[in-house]
């Protein structure tokens, strides 16, 4: 059975097809993700509107192309089975073109439509395996077979951070979350205020590889919850720190400091906080792993792609950590179509296509 995802929730409008087949393995049919960043790069963040007029332009010939590459089908549409859309959490106005542009489709297809959630949808990219996979894609790095259950996920994205322990498909329980910002949103700060290229994420790795993790001490949060997690103490810490680094006190604008380091004192800070920042999420993890002992880890989110997060992990886990290629780990289409195909093999309630509405402060 195959499934066309389609993702729109922040700035990548993303389509893909994936195929589940009757051992319930999931394969890659195809994946086009075209993203807006661009756009946002001199706002040094996502501006909703622009995000929203991006994906009404680009949703129609995103879906287009990821039906058409997956298959040689007369009739592309034929060899679908269902759809899957995320329908939350995430931007309004961007949530929106997706779930139109899928609830329309359902109806007139007359194909089942499956609501996603994208948290969840994040983890899902860790069940596509490489066995079968189209041949335009065999050149992303994916696992050879499926985690197994019981499952702790890690999700460390843009907009989430969470600890979620899996029993089985659709039975989990979240084990604790960010109580403020999210991981990946303290990168993007953090990059803002060195005066990084956005999105802050890659350019704080790169600049971190650069500097002396041990340079700074900042301060790991210390959450009530036993598996929450905190990022705006460090957040703050760093603005401090970089205020201090240029012998100013607390009330100097922080668009004005990044002039003033020197890439010596950039690169101490970014290594500085990189090194907390990831301990904070990996003390959690590996605490979690600890009393839960589950059979398989496996990490959803765009600070999944982090080569520090993976050695840290690897460092401190006992057992083999399962990741997505770096390309499945930001936003896409195919983690979504992949949880879709999961709600069609699981028989899963289905969506109302005429009723489908978006919760933009979906949680897990
Ligand atoms: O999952 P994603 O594409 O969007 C959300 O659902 O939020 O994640 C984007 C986030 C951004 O904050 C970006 O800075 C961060 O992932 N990111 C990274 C890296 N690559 C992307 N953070 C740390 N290290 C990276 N290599
Ligand atoms: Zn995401």
């Amino acid at each position: 059975m195959r499934v066309l995802g389609i993702e729109s929730s922040c700035d990548e409008t993303a389509a893909a097809v994936v195929e589940i087949d009757n051992n319930g393995h999931c394969t890659l049919l195809s994946n086009v993700v075209v993203s807006s960043l661009d756009l946002h790069a001199t706002y040094g963040g996502i501006v909703p509107e622009i995000a929203a007029r991006s994906h009404i332009e680009a949703v129609i010939p995103v879906v287009d192309q990821a039906i058409k590459a997956s298959t040689d089908a007369d009739d592309p549409w034929e060899t679908i089975d269902a759809i899957a859309v995320t329908y939350g959490a995430g931007l309004g106005g961007s949530l929106l073109i997706g779930v139109l542009t899928a609830r329309t489709l359902a109806i007139i297809k007359n194909k089942p439509l499956y609501a996603v959630n994208h948290v969840e949808g994040h983890l899902y990219a860790n069940f596509i395996t490489a066995v079968g996979s189209s041949p335009a894609l065999s050149g992303l790095a994916m696992p050879a077979s499926a985690p197994v259950f019981p499952i702790l996920g890690l999700i460390v994205s843009g907009g989430h951070s969470q600890l979620v322990l899996f029993e089985d498909h659709f039975k989990y329980r979240l084990l604790g979350q960010t109580q403020d910002d999210a991981i990946g949103e303290a990168f993007d700060k953090v990059g803002k205020l060195l005066g990084l290229p956005y999105p802050g994420g890659i350019s704080v790795e790169k600049q971190a590889d650069l500097g002396n993790p041990e340079a700074f001490t900042l301060p790991k949060s210390k959450m009530a919850g036993k598996y929450d997690f905190s990022f705006s103490g460090i957040k703050t810490a760093v603005l401090r720190l970089a205020q201090q680094q240029i012998g100013e006190d607390f009330s100097f604008p922080s668009t004005q400091i990044a002039v003033r380091l020197s890439d010596q004192q950039k690169s101490d800070i970014a290594a500085s906080f990189r090194r907390v920042a990831i301990a904070t999420v990996v003390d959690k993890a590996v605490q979690a792993y600890e009393e839960f002992q589950p059979k398989t880890v496996i990490i959803g989110g765009g600070v999944a792609s982090s080569p520090a997060l993976r050695q840290a992990l690897a460092e401190r886990l006992p057992i083999e950590v399962t990741y997505a290629d770096r390309k499945l780990c930001t936003d896409n289409g195919a983690m979504i179509a992949t949880l879709g195909c999961h709600k069609l093999f699981y028989n899963q309630p289905t969506a109302d296509p005429y009723e489908l509405d978006i919760k933009p402060n979906l949680s897990m």
